[in-house]
């Protein structure tokens, strides 16, 4: 497994500097609730349309090194006829697959999730391989209550997550790793912290015990915040300052690039709190400090858009800006004047 060339020119095509990652790998309950918000019935064709103008936008290849796809999309066609997987990979972006089959309860532990997908996915593995996928994307998530995350939360999704990440490279994907702590809750930044560092220690110790080669793999966590509940918000240093701490301490300098989650966050606080991290590289930071967001990056678009083909330029201008803005963060050169360019 190391070296592997394949695997480390997938992460030599993903790993590029002022560019990242778009996830529009929204399962059906997910793209269904987000449709149903701007008025839009979730179907295989208005999914396909959507994503089709999004992924035809001219110009996101200088910002989007790779798209995670949900896997209808890998069989879907632009309104001409062209396989979605070509117009990315024409741009020079590597098409991804998201591979969990998200949550389901965590029996024993009230409350909690674990992910599932791991029955059947080598064979999986081999139909995505031929429909051009070359990396793949796992979520767990973890809930900040009373009591939680428990342990057994936090041992039985990283034992997964890491089962993931050997299938994945065995079968010649870079896998994401990507445990969320979620953003819901009234508690404060550093209990946000304190989870995320026990949740990373024990992903990192799992994925050593399946033998995961962290070079060929890249991280996707949650920013350290405070939860959606509480009083205070924290400004984008605060969150560059313990977000780093935290990663500092879990994150073996092996792995090439860790690229955030948005986790609902608006569009403008994720590219300040990911511009903020990246004024902040210095020595003590191994890492690239990338993106790989879902909602930061397509709300606007999609507001825009909202099921109606006259507005498809409108909303793909938007798309544009917030990649380009994104990228400006990944570069540690963004400005939130920089919002108000055309
Ligand atoms: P958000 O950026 O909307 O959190 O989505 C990222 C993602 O892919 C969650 O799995």
């Amino acid at each position: 497994m190391f070296p592997d060339t394949q695997l480390e020119a997938t992460v030599r095509d993903l790993v590029q500097p002022g560019r990242g990652i778009l996830a529009a790998d929204e399962s059906i309950p997910t793209i269904t609730r987000r449709l149903a918000k701007v008025g839009v019935e979730s179907t295989e064709e208005t999914r396909r349309a959507y994503r089709s103008m999004l992924l035809t936008t001219a110009g996101i290849g200088e910002y989007l090194s790779g798209v995670i796809l949900f896997e209808e999309t890998l069989d879907q066609c632009t309104d001409d006829g062209t396989p979605l997987v070509e117009v990315l990979t024409r741009q020079g972006i590597v098409p991804g697959i998201k591979v969990d089959k998200g949550t389901v309860p965590l029996p024993g532990a009230p409350g909690e999730k674990i992910t599932q997908g791991l029955d059947g996915l080598a064979e999986r593995l081999e139909t995505y391989r031929a429909k051009g996928a070359r990396f793949t994307k796992w979520r767990d998530v973890y809930v900040i209550g009373t009591g939680t995350p428990s342990r057994l939360a936090i041992e039985a999704n990283a034992e997964v997550l890491a089962r993931y990440a050997a299938a994945a490279q065995a079968a010649g994907f870079v896998p994401i790793v990507e445990p969320e702590v979620l953003l819901d809750g009234d508690h404060d930044i550093a209990r946000c912290a304190e989870v995320t560092e026990t949740v990373l220690h024990e992903v990192y110790h799992a994925l050593h015990r399946h033998g995961v080669v962290l070079e060929y793999t890249l991280l996707k966590p949650n920013m350290v915040l405070p939860g959606k509940d509480h009083p205070a918000r924290a400004t984008p240093e605060e969150v560059a300052d313990h977000t780093l701490r935290v990663l500092r301490r879990t994150v073996p300098a092996a792995v090439p690039s860790i690229n955030f989650l948005s986790g609902g966050q608006t569009p403008e606080e994720a590219t300040a709190n990911l511009d903020a991290m990246n004024r902040r590289r210095d020595a003590t930071v191994p890492w690239e400090l990338s993106f790989s967001y879902a909602r930061a990056l397509q709300h606007p678009a999609m507001e825009i858009w909202a099921g109606r083909a006259d507005k498809a330029a409108e909303a793909q201008a938007a798309f544009l800006h917030r990649c380009q803005l994104t990228a400006a963060a990944r570069r540690g050169q963004y400005t939130p004047a920089m919002e108000r360019a055309a």
